[in-house]
């Protein structure tokens, strides 16, 4: 019988969704007839880049996610020092297992800094969610999406734009497979589950506290009704006062004045605004709504509900795009162009101009829900990535 070692990499939130079902989908294989001729020894390795239990522990508890079996509690720090840091960890670990592939997924600093680790020790890769590409260097998910691709022996596409990116670079055509989106295999495993969570007890218990933002809880409509849901974490958007303060004035004055705003604060985005103007514009203005950072049923829950979401964040728009949610993507260009209204989806590209996004925003208000789901986004994903992992043994 085949035995096959596979050391799985997660570091920040948006990877625990994209691991979860492949690490379901190996205890279904070892479980399953293949099982009996190639058993898969799975390690999962969490570099700690997102540390907050709402950022972390409560998306391992929700989805279900098996013992980490090496934490390597990294936390916060610049570009090259999380890098680096994470590299020198790795290396320990990859000595100590000597694993037969290294699985990254999606395109935070951890993919990154593991791939070039793992190919270093001349172990092969697999990249969940390869080929997207925003083409835009300013962006850090960029350049930790085309050094991942460049490395990877498997590169495991979510589509045909994936694909095409890839064949332009000149990877070769047998290590690309076109798998479907995994973090749509989440949605669907979580979807019943979210379904039957109270959106008003949601906002309840994840309400921002008035410690933190200086004004007493605010009423919500009963029922909720209508309203729109927010979050942006971005550097490009939230890191500098002149983009982000005239998105927050458009907020309050043209979003705020229409329905409820509810919106989750991203630990980036709300140091950004504490104690600054727009932190007080923001806390006083009636129908604006600050979460904590919600976990990933909650999240699904306020998306199935809104009518409207405002995102700078991909795997929301992704989302949107399967469960129909009008989408504005404050973002100037996205990788994943398939979501976009153009290509069947709902999303609209924004950029961060108040100007354009006013525009767009209007555009968007006359957009009926539609869910739309491109090829392979059927929740099973994780499964076709075990199998062409196997074959590719
Ligand atoms: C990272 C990813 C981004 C992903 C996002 C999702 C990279 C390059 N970026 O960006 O692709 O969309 O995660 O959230 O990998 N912080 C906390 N608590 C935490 C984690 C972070 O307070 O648990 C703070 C940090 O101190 C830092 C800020 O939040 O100041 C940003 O964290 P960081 O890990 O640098 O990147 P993100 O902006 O979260």
């Amino acid at each position: 019988m085949k035995t096959l070692k596979f050391v799985s990499v997660v570091g920040a939130r948006p990877n625990f969704m994209k691991i979860a079902p492949f690490l379901r989908a190996i205890r279904n294989s070892n479980e399953s007839e293949v099982g009996k001729s190639c058993r898969i020894e799975s390690i999962l390795v969490h570099t700690g880049q997102h540390y907050d239990d709402r950022m972390s522990k409560t998306f391992l508890e929700t989805l279900q996610i098996p013992k980490i079996d090496y934490s390597m509690g990294i936390g916060s720090g610049s570009h090259a020092w999380q890098v680096g840091q994470t590299m020198i960890e790795f290396e320990k670990i990859l000595e100590a297992e000597k694993p037969d592939w290294v699985v990254v997924v999606g395109d935070v600093n951890a993919t990154c800094a593991c791939s070039i680790t793992a190919k270093k020790a001349g172990i092969k890769v697999a990249h969940i969610e390869s080929g997207l590409r925003s083409f835009d260097l300013g962006m850090p998910e960029e350049i930790n999406r085309m050094v991942t691709d460049r490395l990877s022996d498997l590169l495991l596409t979510t589509d045909e734009f994936a694909d095409k990116n890839l064949r332009r670079e000149g990877v070769r055509e047998e290590s690309i497979v076109q798998v479907g989106n995994i973090m749509i295999d989440t949605l669907e495993h979580e979807l019943k589950a979210a379904r039957e969570l109270s959106l008003s007890e949601i906002i309840q218990e994840n309400y921002l506290s008035t410690e933190i933002t200086g004004v007493p809880r605010k009423e919500l409509p009963q029922p909720m009704g209508e309203y729109c849901l927010i979050t942006m974490h971005r550097p490009s958007n939230v890191d500098s006062p002149e983009i982000l303060d005239p998105i927050i004035d458009f907020i309050i004055d043209e979003v705020a004045a229409e329905f409820p705003v509810i919106m989750p604060l991203h630990p980036r985005t709300r140091k950004n605004l504490q104690g600054t103007s727009s932190w007080g514009k923001l806390m006083s203005c009636a129908n604006f709504h600050p979460l904590e950072p919600v976990g990933y049923r909650e999240m699904l829950k306020l998306n199935l509900e809104a009518s409207v979401m405002l995102t700078d964040s991909g795997g929301l728009q992704e989302e949107c795009c399967v469960l129909g949610t009008p989408c504005l993507t404050l973002r100037e260009n996205t990788e994943r162009p398939v979501t976009l209204v153009e290509n069947g989806g709902v999303s609209i590209l924004a950029g961060n101009q108040v100007d354009r996004i006013r525009m767009a925003y209007q555009e968007l208000r006359k957009i009926a829900p539609k869910p739309y789901r491109p090829k392979h986004w059927d929740g099973k994903s994780a499964e076709r990535i075990v199998q062409s992992m196997i074959q590719a043994s």
